[in-house]
Order: structure tokens, then sequence, then C-alpha cells
């Protein structure tokens, strides 16, 4: 894959150690979710280094007053992308307990894989936060395309994707189709089979999170 300005891949030790678990097709339903909750946490952690919007006050110490940066009120919402997206928006909470939510469903058509989108609730006012789309998988990119260009649509300037597995073909659709955005994954896998799944990846995402399958 190309390098692009606007793409992070972690490869970090501790975020790979968790997804070689997550892709076990032997890893149980509850350890999946707890996975990709723990694995969100930690990517926020990175992928909020820079970016976010913060503000200064006053902090008295028992020995003086001094001048700390905190993170603006109200400053991030999350956006999952439907279904699986929603296993990440504990990861977050857990570091911003009061971000508020929206929802973008989309699913992908079987046969054609393009994204079909079935659902849109933002939060007010979401125009003027730092918005982080998630969804732990970035297959073809189709997904995470559209969502974004929905939240543009909606006025939203500010945007970060986080997926947990990328496939190169979707990292690299999602960064072209949108250079201002930064798009943080935590690991490039091989290539998409012929049904787009994600190789070796971990199966349906949202089918192992949701027990559905
Ligand atoms: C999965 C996944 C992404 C999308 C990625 O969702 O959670 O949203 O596929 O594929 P793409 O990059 O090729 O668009 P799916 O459509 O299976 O819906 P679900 O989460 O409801 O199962
Ligand atoms: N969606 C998934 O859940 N898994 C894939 O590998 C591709 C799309």
């Amino acid at each position: 894959m190309k390098n692009y300005d606007n793409v992070v891949i972690f490869d970090h030790p501790l975020i790979r150690h968790k997804i070689a678990i997550l892709r076990d097709k032997n890893t149980s339903m509850k350890e999946f979710r707890e996975l990709v909750e723990e694995i969100t946490t930690l990517m926020t952690y990175e992928t909020l280094k820079e970016g976010v919007p913060t503000t200064e006050i006053q902090v008295e110490t028992p020995l003086e007053v001094c001048t700390q940066q905190v993170v603006k009120d109200n400053a991030i919402a999350i956006v999952p992308i439907l279904r699986a997206g929603l296993g990440m928006v504990n990861g977050i909470h857990v570091l911003f307990p009061s971000a508020r939510v929206g929802h973008i469903g989309m699913y992908r058509d079987e046969e054609t894989f393009e994204p079909k989108s079935y659902y849109c609730k933002l939060p007010e006012g979401i125009e003027d936060k730092l918005v982080l789309v998630v969804d732990p998988m970035l297959a073809t990119g189709g997904s995470a395309c559209d969502a974004i260009a929905l939240l543009k649509s909606r006025g939203c300037k500010h945007i970060k994707f986080m997926a947990i597995i990328g496939a190169p073909e979707g990292v690299s659709k999602v960064a072209e189709a949108h250079p201002d955005v930064g798009i943080y994954v935590s690991t490039l896998d091989r290539c998409l089979n012929e049904h787009a799944y994600i190789l070796p990846g971990l199966g349906d995402a949202g089918d192992r999170l949701f027990g559905t399958k």
C-alpha cells in the first residue's frame, strides 16, 4: 500500500496481542466484546494525541496555583457505523463518559458489496465537535467513505476514523476520498477475498459481537 499522510497504522505490541485473540474463531462472544472495547481504548489514546480541542484552567495544588490544559467540555462525539461500530463505543466512553453518540446505519449489499444506508441520528451541534467515526472493519472502504461523506454533508469539519482491522484496498480508498480525515487503523491485513471479507481478518465482526451466527 502507498504511504498516505492521513493514515496511521498502529502496529503496537499490546494491540497486536489482543488482536491475535480477537481473530481466533474459538474466542467467545463475551471475550470478543471485551477485547474490542479494550483495543478501542488503546487506539483512542493514540488517535487523540493530536487535534483534541483543549482549554486552560487554573488548578490549585497543595503548594500553588498552576495553569493546566484540559479537554474542552462536550468537544467530542462518537459515531459508530451500525452494527459492529457499536462494540467500540464503550472503549471511548471509558475515557470520555459524556461524549455524545450519533448512529449511522449501513449494511453491505451481499452481491455488489456497496454500502446501503438505513439510519442516521446525530447529536445536536455535532458540526462543531471532533467526530470519532468507529467501525472495527475497514474492508472495501465503501461504508466508511459514505459515512464520512454523510457527516460532511451535515457540516462536520473535524473527523477521525478508527478501525481495528483494515484491508489495503479499503484504507487507500478512504485515504484518497477523504484526505482531510485522519484514518487510524490498528493493523493492516493482507487482502480481501471474493466475498470482500478481510484476510486473515476475524470473520463478520457484527455476528461475533452480537452472536447472530
Ligand atoms: C461490516 C463492517 C463495516 C463494513 C465494512 O458491516 O462492520 O461496516 O462491513 O465493509 P466495507 O469496508 O466493505 O464497507 P456489515 O455491512 O457486515 O453490517 P453489520 O455491521 O450490520 O453486520
Ligand atoms: N465486514 C466484516 O465484518 N468482516 C470483514 O472481513 C469484512 C466486512
